[in-house]
């Protein structure tokens, strides 16, 4: 009967749990200041209005994956307002809900400011291509591609979100060769691991609640889970690029982010399913060991081709 339940009744629902988990979070997070973060000594005034000088590739020390998995991860966190926009229509801003998702865009704000502070002062990037990038980023907005599905997609759809850009920033920072980028970023996904862990809590209530219908949002997900950046300009390039860097890739996605998300839910195991629910889970899990071959493969091939690389570099 559980199942029947529509997504209004299934957000009142979770409304006790969203409270519970609303101030186990408040207690857990910790203030930080982006501007403690960020090298200011390192600054100098750009060409333009004020006359300083113009941005070079040289001037950074960053390398290029380094740079593109940062303006990845910087366009991603702008793109907040829509965002917003999707979880305040779909959570409401009323109660518990409401004050969650007015702390998580304050939150989250903190990450685009802390990110574009450092690259503009490290000259990391370069910084018209990165305002007109935004522009172009923003233009096009997010939506969630879940509008025509339950709450629970959702749901579903930021736990595993928040879990990967998680990855992606600390990632992003382990490979940045600067040990102050590193602090940042790393500052960064502690934030989106509390996140996931919000998420992640609502969405095992709602395995209790609605069984079938969390299962089928997991697996409609998972079959189709997209990162929040991907309509960033050239992102299949950009992406490939960060893929074959290690910094997210499908055996990442698959070991570190579905897995633990599913394994934490105990989704594979879970009891009282109807027909339903039980054909959900069997989509998963073979959708599951689908991916599972594709990271390998994906791994043996990158393999391959840094032998190759390093076969050439030694003839030379
Ligand atoms: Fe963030
Ligand atoms: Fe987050």
């Amino acid at each position: 009967m559980a199942d029947q339940l529509s997504t209004t009744d299934l957000l009142r629902e979770l409304e006790p749990v969203v409270e519970t988990n609303l101030n186990r979070h408040l207690s857990t997070a910790k203030e930080w200041f982006p501007h403690e973060y960020v090298p200011w000594s390192q600054g100098t005034d750009f060409d333009g209005v004020l006359g300083g000088e113009a941005w070079a590739v040289e001037q950074s020390t960053l390398s290029d994956v380094a740079r593109t998995s940062l303006i990845v991860n910087l366009l991603t966190e702008d793109n907040l307002p829509s965002y917003h926009h999707e979880i305040a229509t779909m959570f409401g801003r009323d109660g518990a809900w409401g004050t969650w998702v007015h702390r998580w865009t304050a939150e989250e704000g903190r990450h685009g400011i802390a990110i574009r502070d450092y690259l503009l002062t490290t000259r990391a990037v370069d910084p018209v291509a990165l305002e007109r990038a935004r522009m172009v980023h923003m233009g096009t907005g997010f939506e969630n591609a879940y509008l025509d599905d339950t709450a629970l997609h959702g749901i579903a759809y930021v736990s595993f979100q928040e879990l990967a850009t998680r990855v992606s920033h600390r990632n992003t920072g382990r490979i940045s060769g600067d040990p102050i980028c590193d602090q940042l970023l790393g500052r960064v996904a502690a934030d989106e691991n509390l996140h996931m862990i919000f998420y992640r809590n609502l969405l095992g209530a709602a395995f209790e609640l609605a069984p079938d219908l969390a299962m089928r949002a997991v697996c409609d997900v998972v079959k189709t889970f997209q990162m929040p950046g991907h309509s960033i300009e050239n992102f299949g390039r950009k992406s490939v690029q960060i893929a074959m860097a290690g910094i997210y890739d499908l055996r990442i996605h698959h070991d570190e982010v579905v897995i633990p998300v599913l394994r934490n839910l105990k989704a594979l195991e879970a009891t009282g399913l109807s027909a339903d629910g039980e054909k959900a889970r069997d989509e998963l899990v073979e959708f599951l060991a689908e991916l599972d071959r594709q990271a390998t493969r994906f791994t043996e091939r990158r393999d391959k081709i840094a032998a190759t690389k390093a076969a050439r570099a030694a003839r030379a």
